[in-house]
This record gives structure tokens, sequence and C-alpha cells, in this order.
């Protein structure tokens, strides 16, 4: 493995789901490390040096960073085209290395290869998120092809560690969970069958922490996930798995899904589904392999999911059931058993 040691690092975010468990291995490996964000989380993470400020005021973050140069700044909240222009004008000059977090849902919907690679083609009709990605992407490739400002860019797919990943009800409250425990049916997309790769994000951070000041990254684009293929049931029923019940899977057409969540007014699922679960990805990782030697991801999807509950459980505040989302679940699934034939 690549001795990362030595860098000055700069993590703009740095206290989310995938950054914090990134942050703890970059210092774990000697990387002099930096926070910048707004101080809103109380996440320890011990040794990293916080400066506060809002990257939506490009006047205050300056000002916040003047007089530094890092080996490697990392963008973890970068969204839109215009963030990407910010930050070409507050680092240019500064940096050896500029990482852009994108997202393994710019990868072509709908899949013409169930195979993806890095040079997969980048085309998502179904997704405004995924489409402001790729405008990042390329606002970047055209300032390294321009002006050399030395990109890297990371597209993680779905990543867990503080979130729990499943494709409908879940994220960082605990509906889905408690469904699942009250014995209530959840939503599965499809007839269940569709494969996904689930990534743990302190496996994430072994494929990411030695691309940080790495010479040969300069230009590249990235995925980084886990090889374990499951099924979405399967994926369910881990999650059930670790909160001890058989969960109450219902199977309902992705298309469908989006139909119904149009109209209560829930748009967003199109591209959450459409333009990326639904589909069947295979994200092949060598070129990752080849650029960090030894990068394999070792926590089985059953094993991180428990690890997560734990997290979870750990604090009441966690644990909380957000009344839309729930809402959303129980609506569609009676629109659905209404028009089900028997
Ligand atoms: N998880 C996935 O499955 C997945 C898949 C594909 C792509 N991604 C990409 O991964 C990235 C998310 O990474 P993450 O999970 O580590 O992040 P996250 O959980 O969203 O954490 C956000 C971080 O940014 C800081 N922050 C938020 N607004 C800020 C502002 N205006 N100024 C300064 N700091 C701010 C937060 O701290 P404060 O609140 O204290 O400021 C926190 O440190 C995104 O770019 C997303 O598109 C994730």
């Amino acid at each position: 493995m690549r001795n990362s040691s030595g860098l000055k690092v700069l993590f703009i975010g740095g206290t989310g789901n995938i950054s914090a468990a990134v942050s703890r291995l970059a210092l774990s490996r000697g990387i002099e490390l930096y926070h910048l964000n707004r101080g809103r989380r109380n996440i320890p993470i011990e040794g990293v040096k916080t400066i506060q400020a809002d990257i939506s005021d490009a006047t205050a973050a300056a000002k916040a960073l003047d007089g530094h140069v890092w080996d490697a700044v990392v963008n973890w909240i970068g969204f839109t085209e215009p963030e990407m222009q910010r930050d070409i004008q507050l680092f240019t000059g500064k940096t050896r290395q500029y990482v852009f977090i994108s997202s393994a849902s710019v990868y072509q919907k709908p899949v013409s290869h169930p195979f993806i690679t890095e040079s997969s083609p980048l085309a998502n009709p179904y997704w405004d998120y995924s489409r402001n990605k790729i405008a990042c992407e390329e606002r970047l490739m055209r300032a390294y092809r321009e002006t050399g400002f030395p990109i890297t860019i990371v597209r993680p797919s779905l990543t867990y560690d503080t979130v729990i990943p499943m494709a409908i009800g879940g994220w960082t409250d605990y509906t889905i969970v408690d469904r699942m425990k009250k014995g209530k049916p959840v939503i599965v997309h499809g007839d269940g069958t569709s494969l996904w790769m689930v990534t743990h994000s302190e496996d994430f951070a072994k494929g990411f922490v030695p691309l940080l000041g790495h010479q040969q990254a300069i230009a590249h684009a990235f995925h980084i996930t886990s090889d374990e293929l499951l099924t979405w049931d399967q994926i369910y029923q881990a999650l059930g798995a670790a909160v001890g019940v058989e969960p109450k899977l219902v199977h309902i057409p992705s298309d469908d899904i989006c139909a119904m969540a149009d109209k209560l007014g829930q748009s967003w699922m199109r591209g959450n589904l459409l333009g990326d679960k639904s589909w069947s990805c295979i994200f092949d990782n060598t070129k990752i392999k080849t650029f960090v030697p030894g990068f394999r991801a070792t926590i089985p999807f059953a094993q991180g999911i428990r690890r997560t509950v734990e997290y979870f459980h750990a604090d009441p505040a966690r644990c909380k059931v957000a009344e839309d989302k729930n809402d959303f679940v129980h609506q569609v699934l009676e629109i659905w058993n209404s028009r089900r034939p028997l």
C-alpha cells in the first residue's frame, strides 16, 4: 500500500457518512488533515484540524483558507457546475491535486451493458443530480485541459456507515427499520432480483486514501465499490436479519413506484430508481485495484449493516421515524394493494 504520510490535505466537508471514515483512515496513515465545514455535527475525529466556514460563501472561505498550500483538496459536497467554477478559482495554484466527489449514478441509464467501468458512457436522463455531477466533471476536465488544474474524479456508488442504504425508506433516519420491527411491509423495487453492490465507507476509504497525492491519478476518474454482488431482496433481508426480523417485502415494478411517487409529489424517486438503483449494475473495480495495489473491500454487507444498526441503537435520538417517508411507503402500498388483481 502506498505510504501517504507527509501530505497536507483539506477536506471540504469531512464529517459526513463517507468522509468521516475516510478522515479517520487518512489520519491513521499520517496525513495532516484539515476539514473545512460549518461545525454543525458532533462527530469526534481525533487529530483533525477544523477550519470553520461555509463553503457557499466563497469570500469567507477564501479568507479562512488564506496562506495554506495543499497536497490535495477533496470537495465532498460539490453538486453544481458553478461550485466547480468557484473551487477552480479558490484552489488554482494552491493545491497539487483537487479531488471531486462525483457519483456512480453518472453512468449511462438505461445501462447498455451491466458491467460498469470508468469508460462506460456518462448520461442520465432520469436524474438531475447525476446530470449536474456530469457537468461538474466536464467543467473540471476542461480546466485540466486548458490550464492543467490537477483534478481527480471519484465516483462513490451506494456507500454507507451512518446511513441505512435502502432504495426506498432508508437513509439518515430509522423509518424502514421501525417498519420492519413492527412487522409492517416494506417496498422493494422490481422483483427483488436486480443486482447491486453496497459499499461500507471504511472499505471505500481503503481505496480512496492512497489516491491522495498519487501522481498518476491526475486527470483520471475512479469508482470504488465492494465486489460483493447482492440482489435487492438480499440487501433488505440482511437489514432485517441485523435487527432480528424476517422483513415483509412487497415487490412493485419501478415504473409503477415512480408513477405513484409522481402523484404523491415525490418525483425525485424517478432519479433514485430509474436513474440509478433499478438497473443491475456490476461495478468493475479493476482500475482502482491497478492504481492502489492491494485494495480490496472486506466488509460483507451482512456484517457492515449490523454495525450501522448498532450505530443507530447507540443513541435513541438517531432512531427517529421520518413521518413523511413512512406515509409515502404506506400510501404507495395502499394504492398498489387496491389495484392489484387477487
Ligand atoms: N453515500 C452515497 O451512497 C453516495 C453515492 C454517490 C455519491 N455520493 C457523494 O458523496 C458526497 C457526500 O459525502 P459524505 O457522505 O461524506 O457527506 P455528507 O454526509 O453529506 O456530509 C456533509 C459534510 O459537509 C459539511 N457541510 C455541509 N454543508 C456545508 C457548507 N455549506 N459549508 C461547509 N461545510 C458543509 C458537513 O458539516 P457541517 O454540517 O458541520 O457544515 C459535513 O461535514 C456527495 O458529494 C454525494 O453526492 C454519495
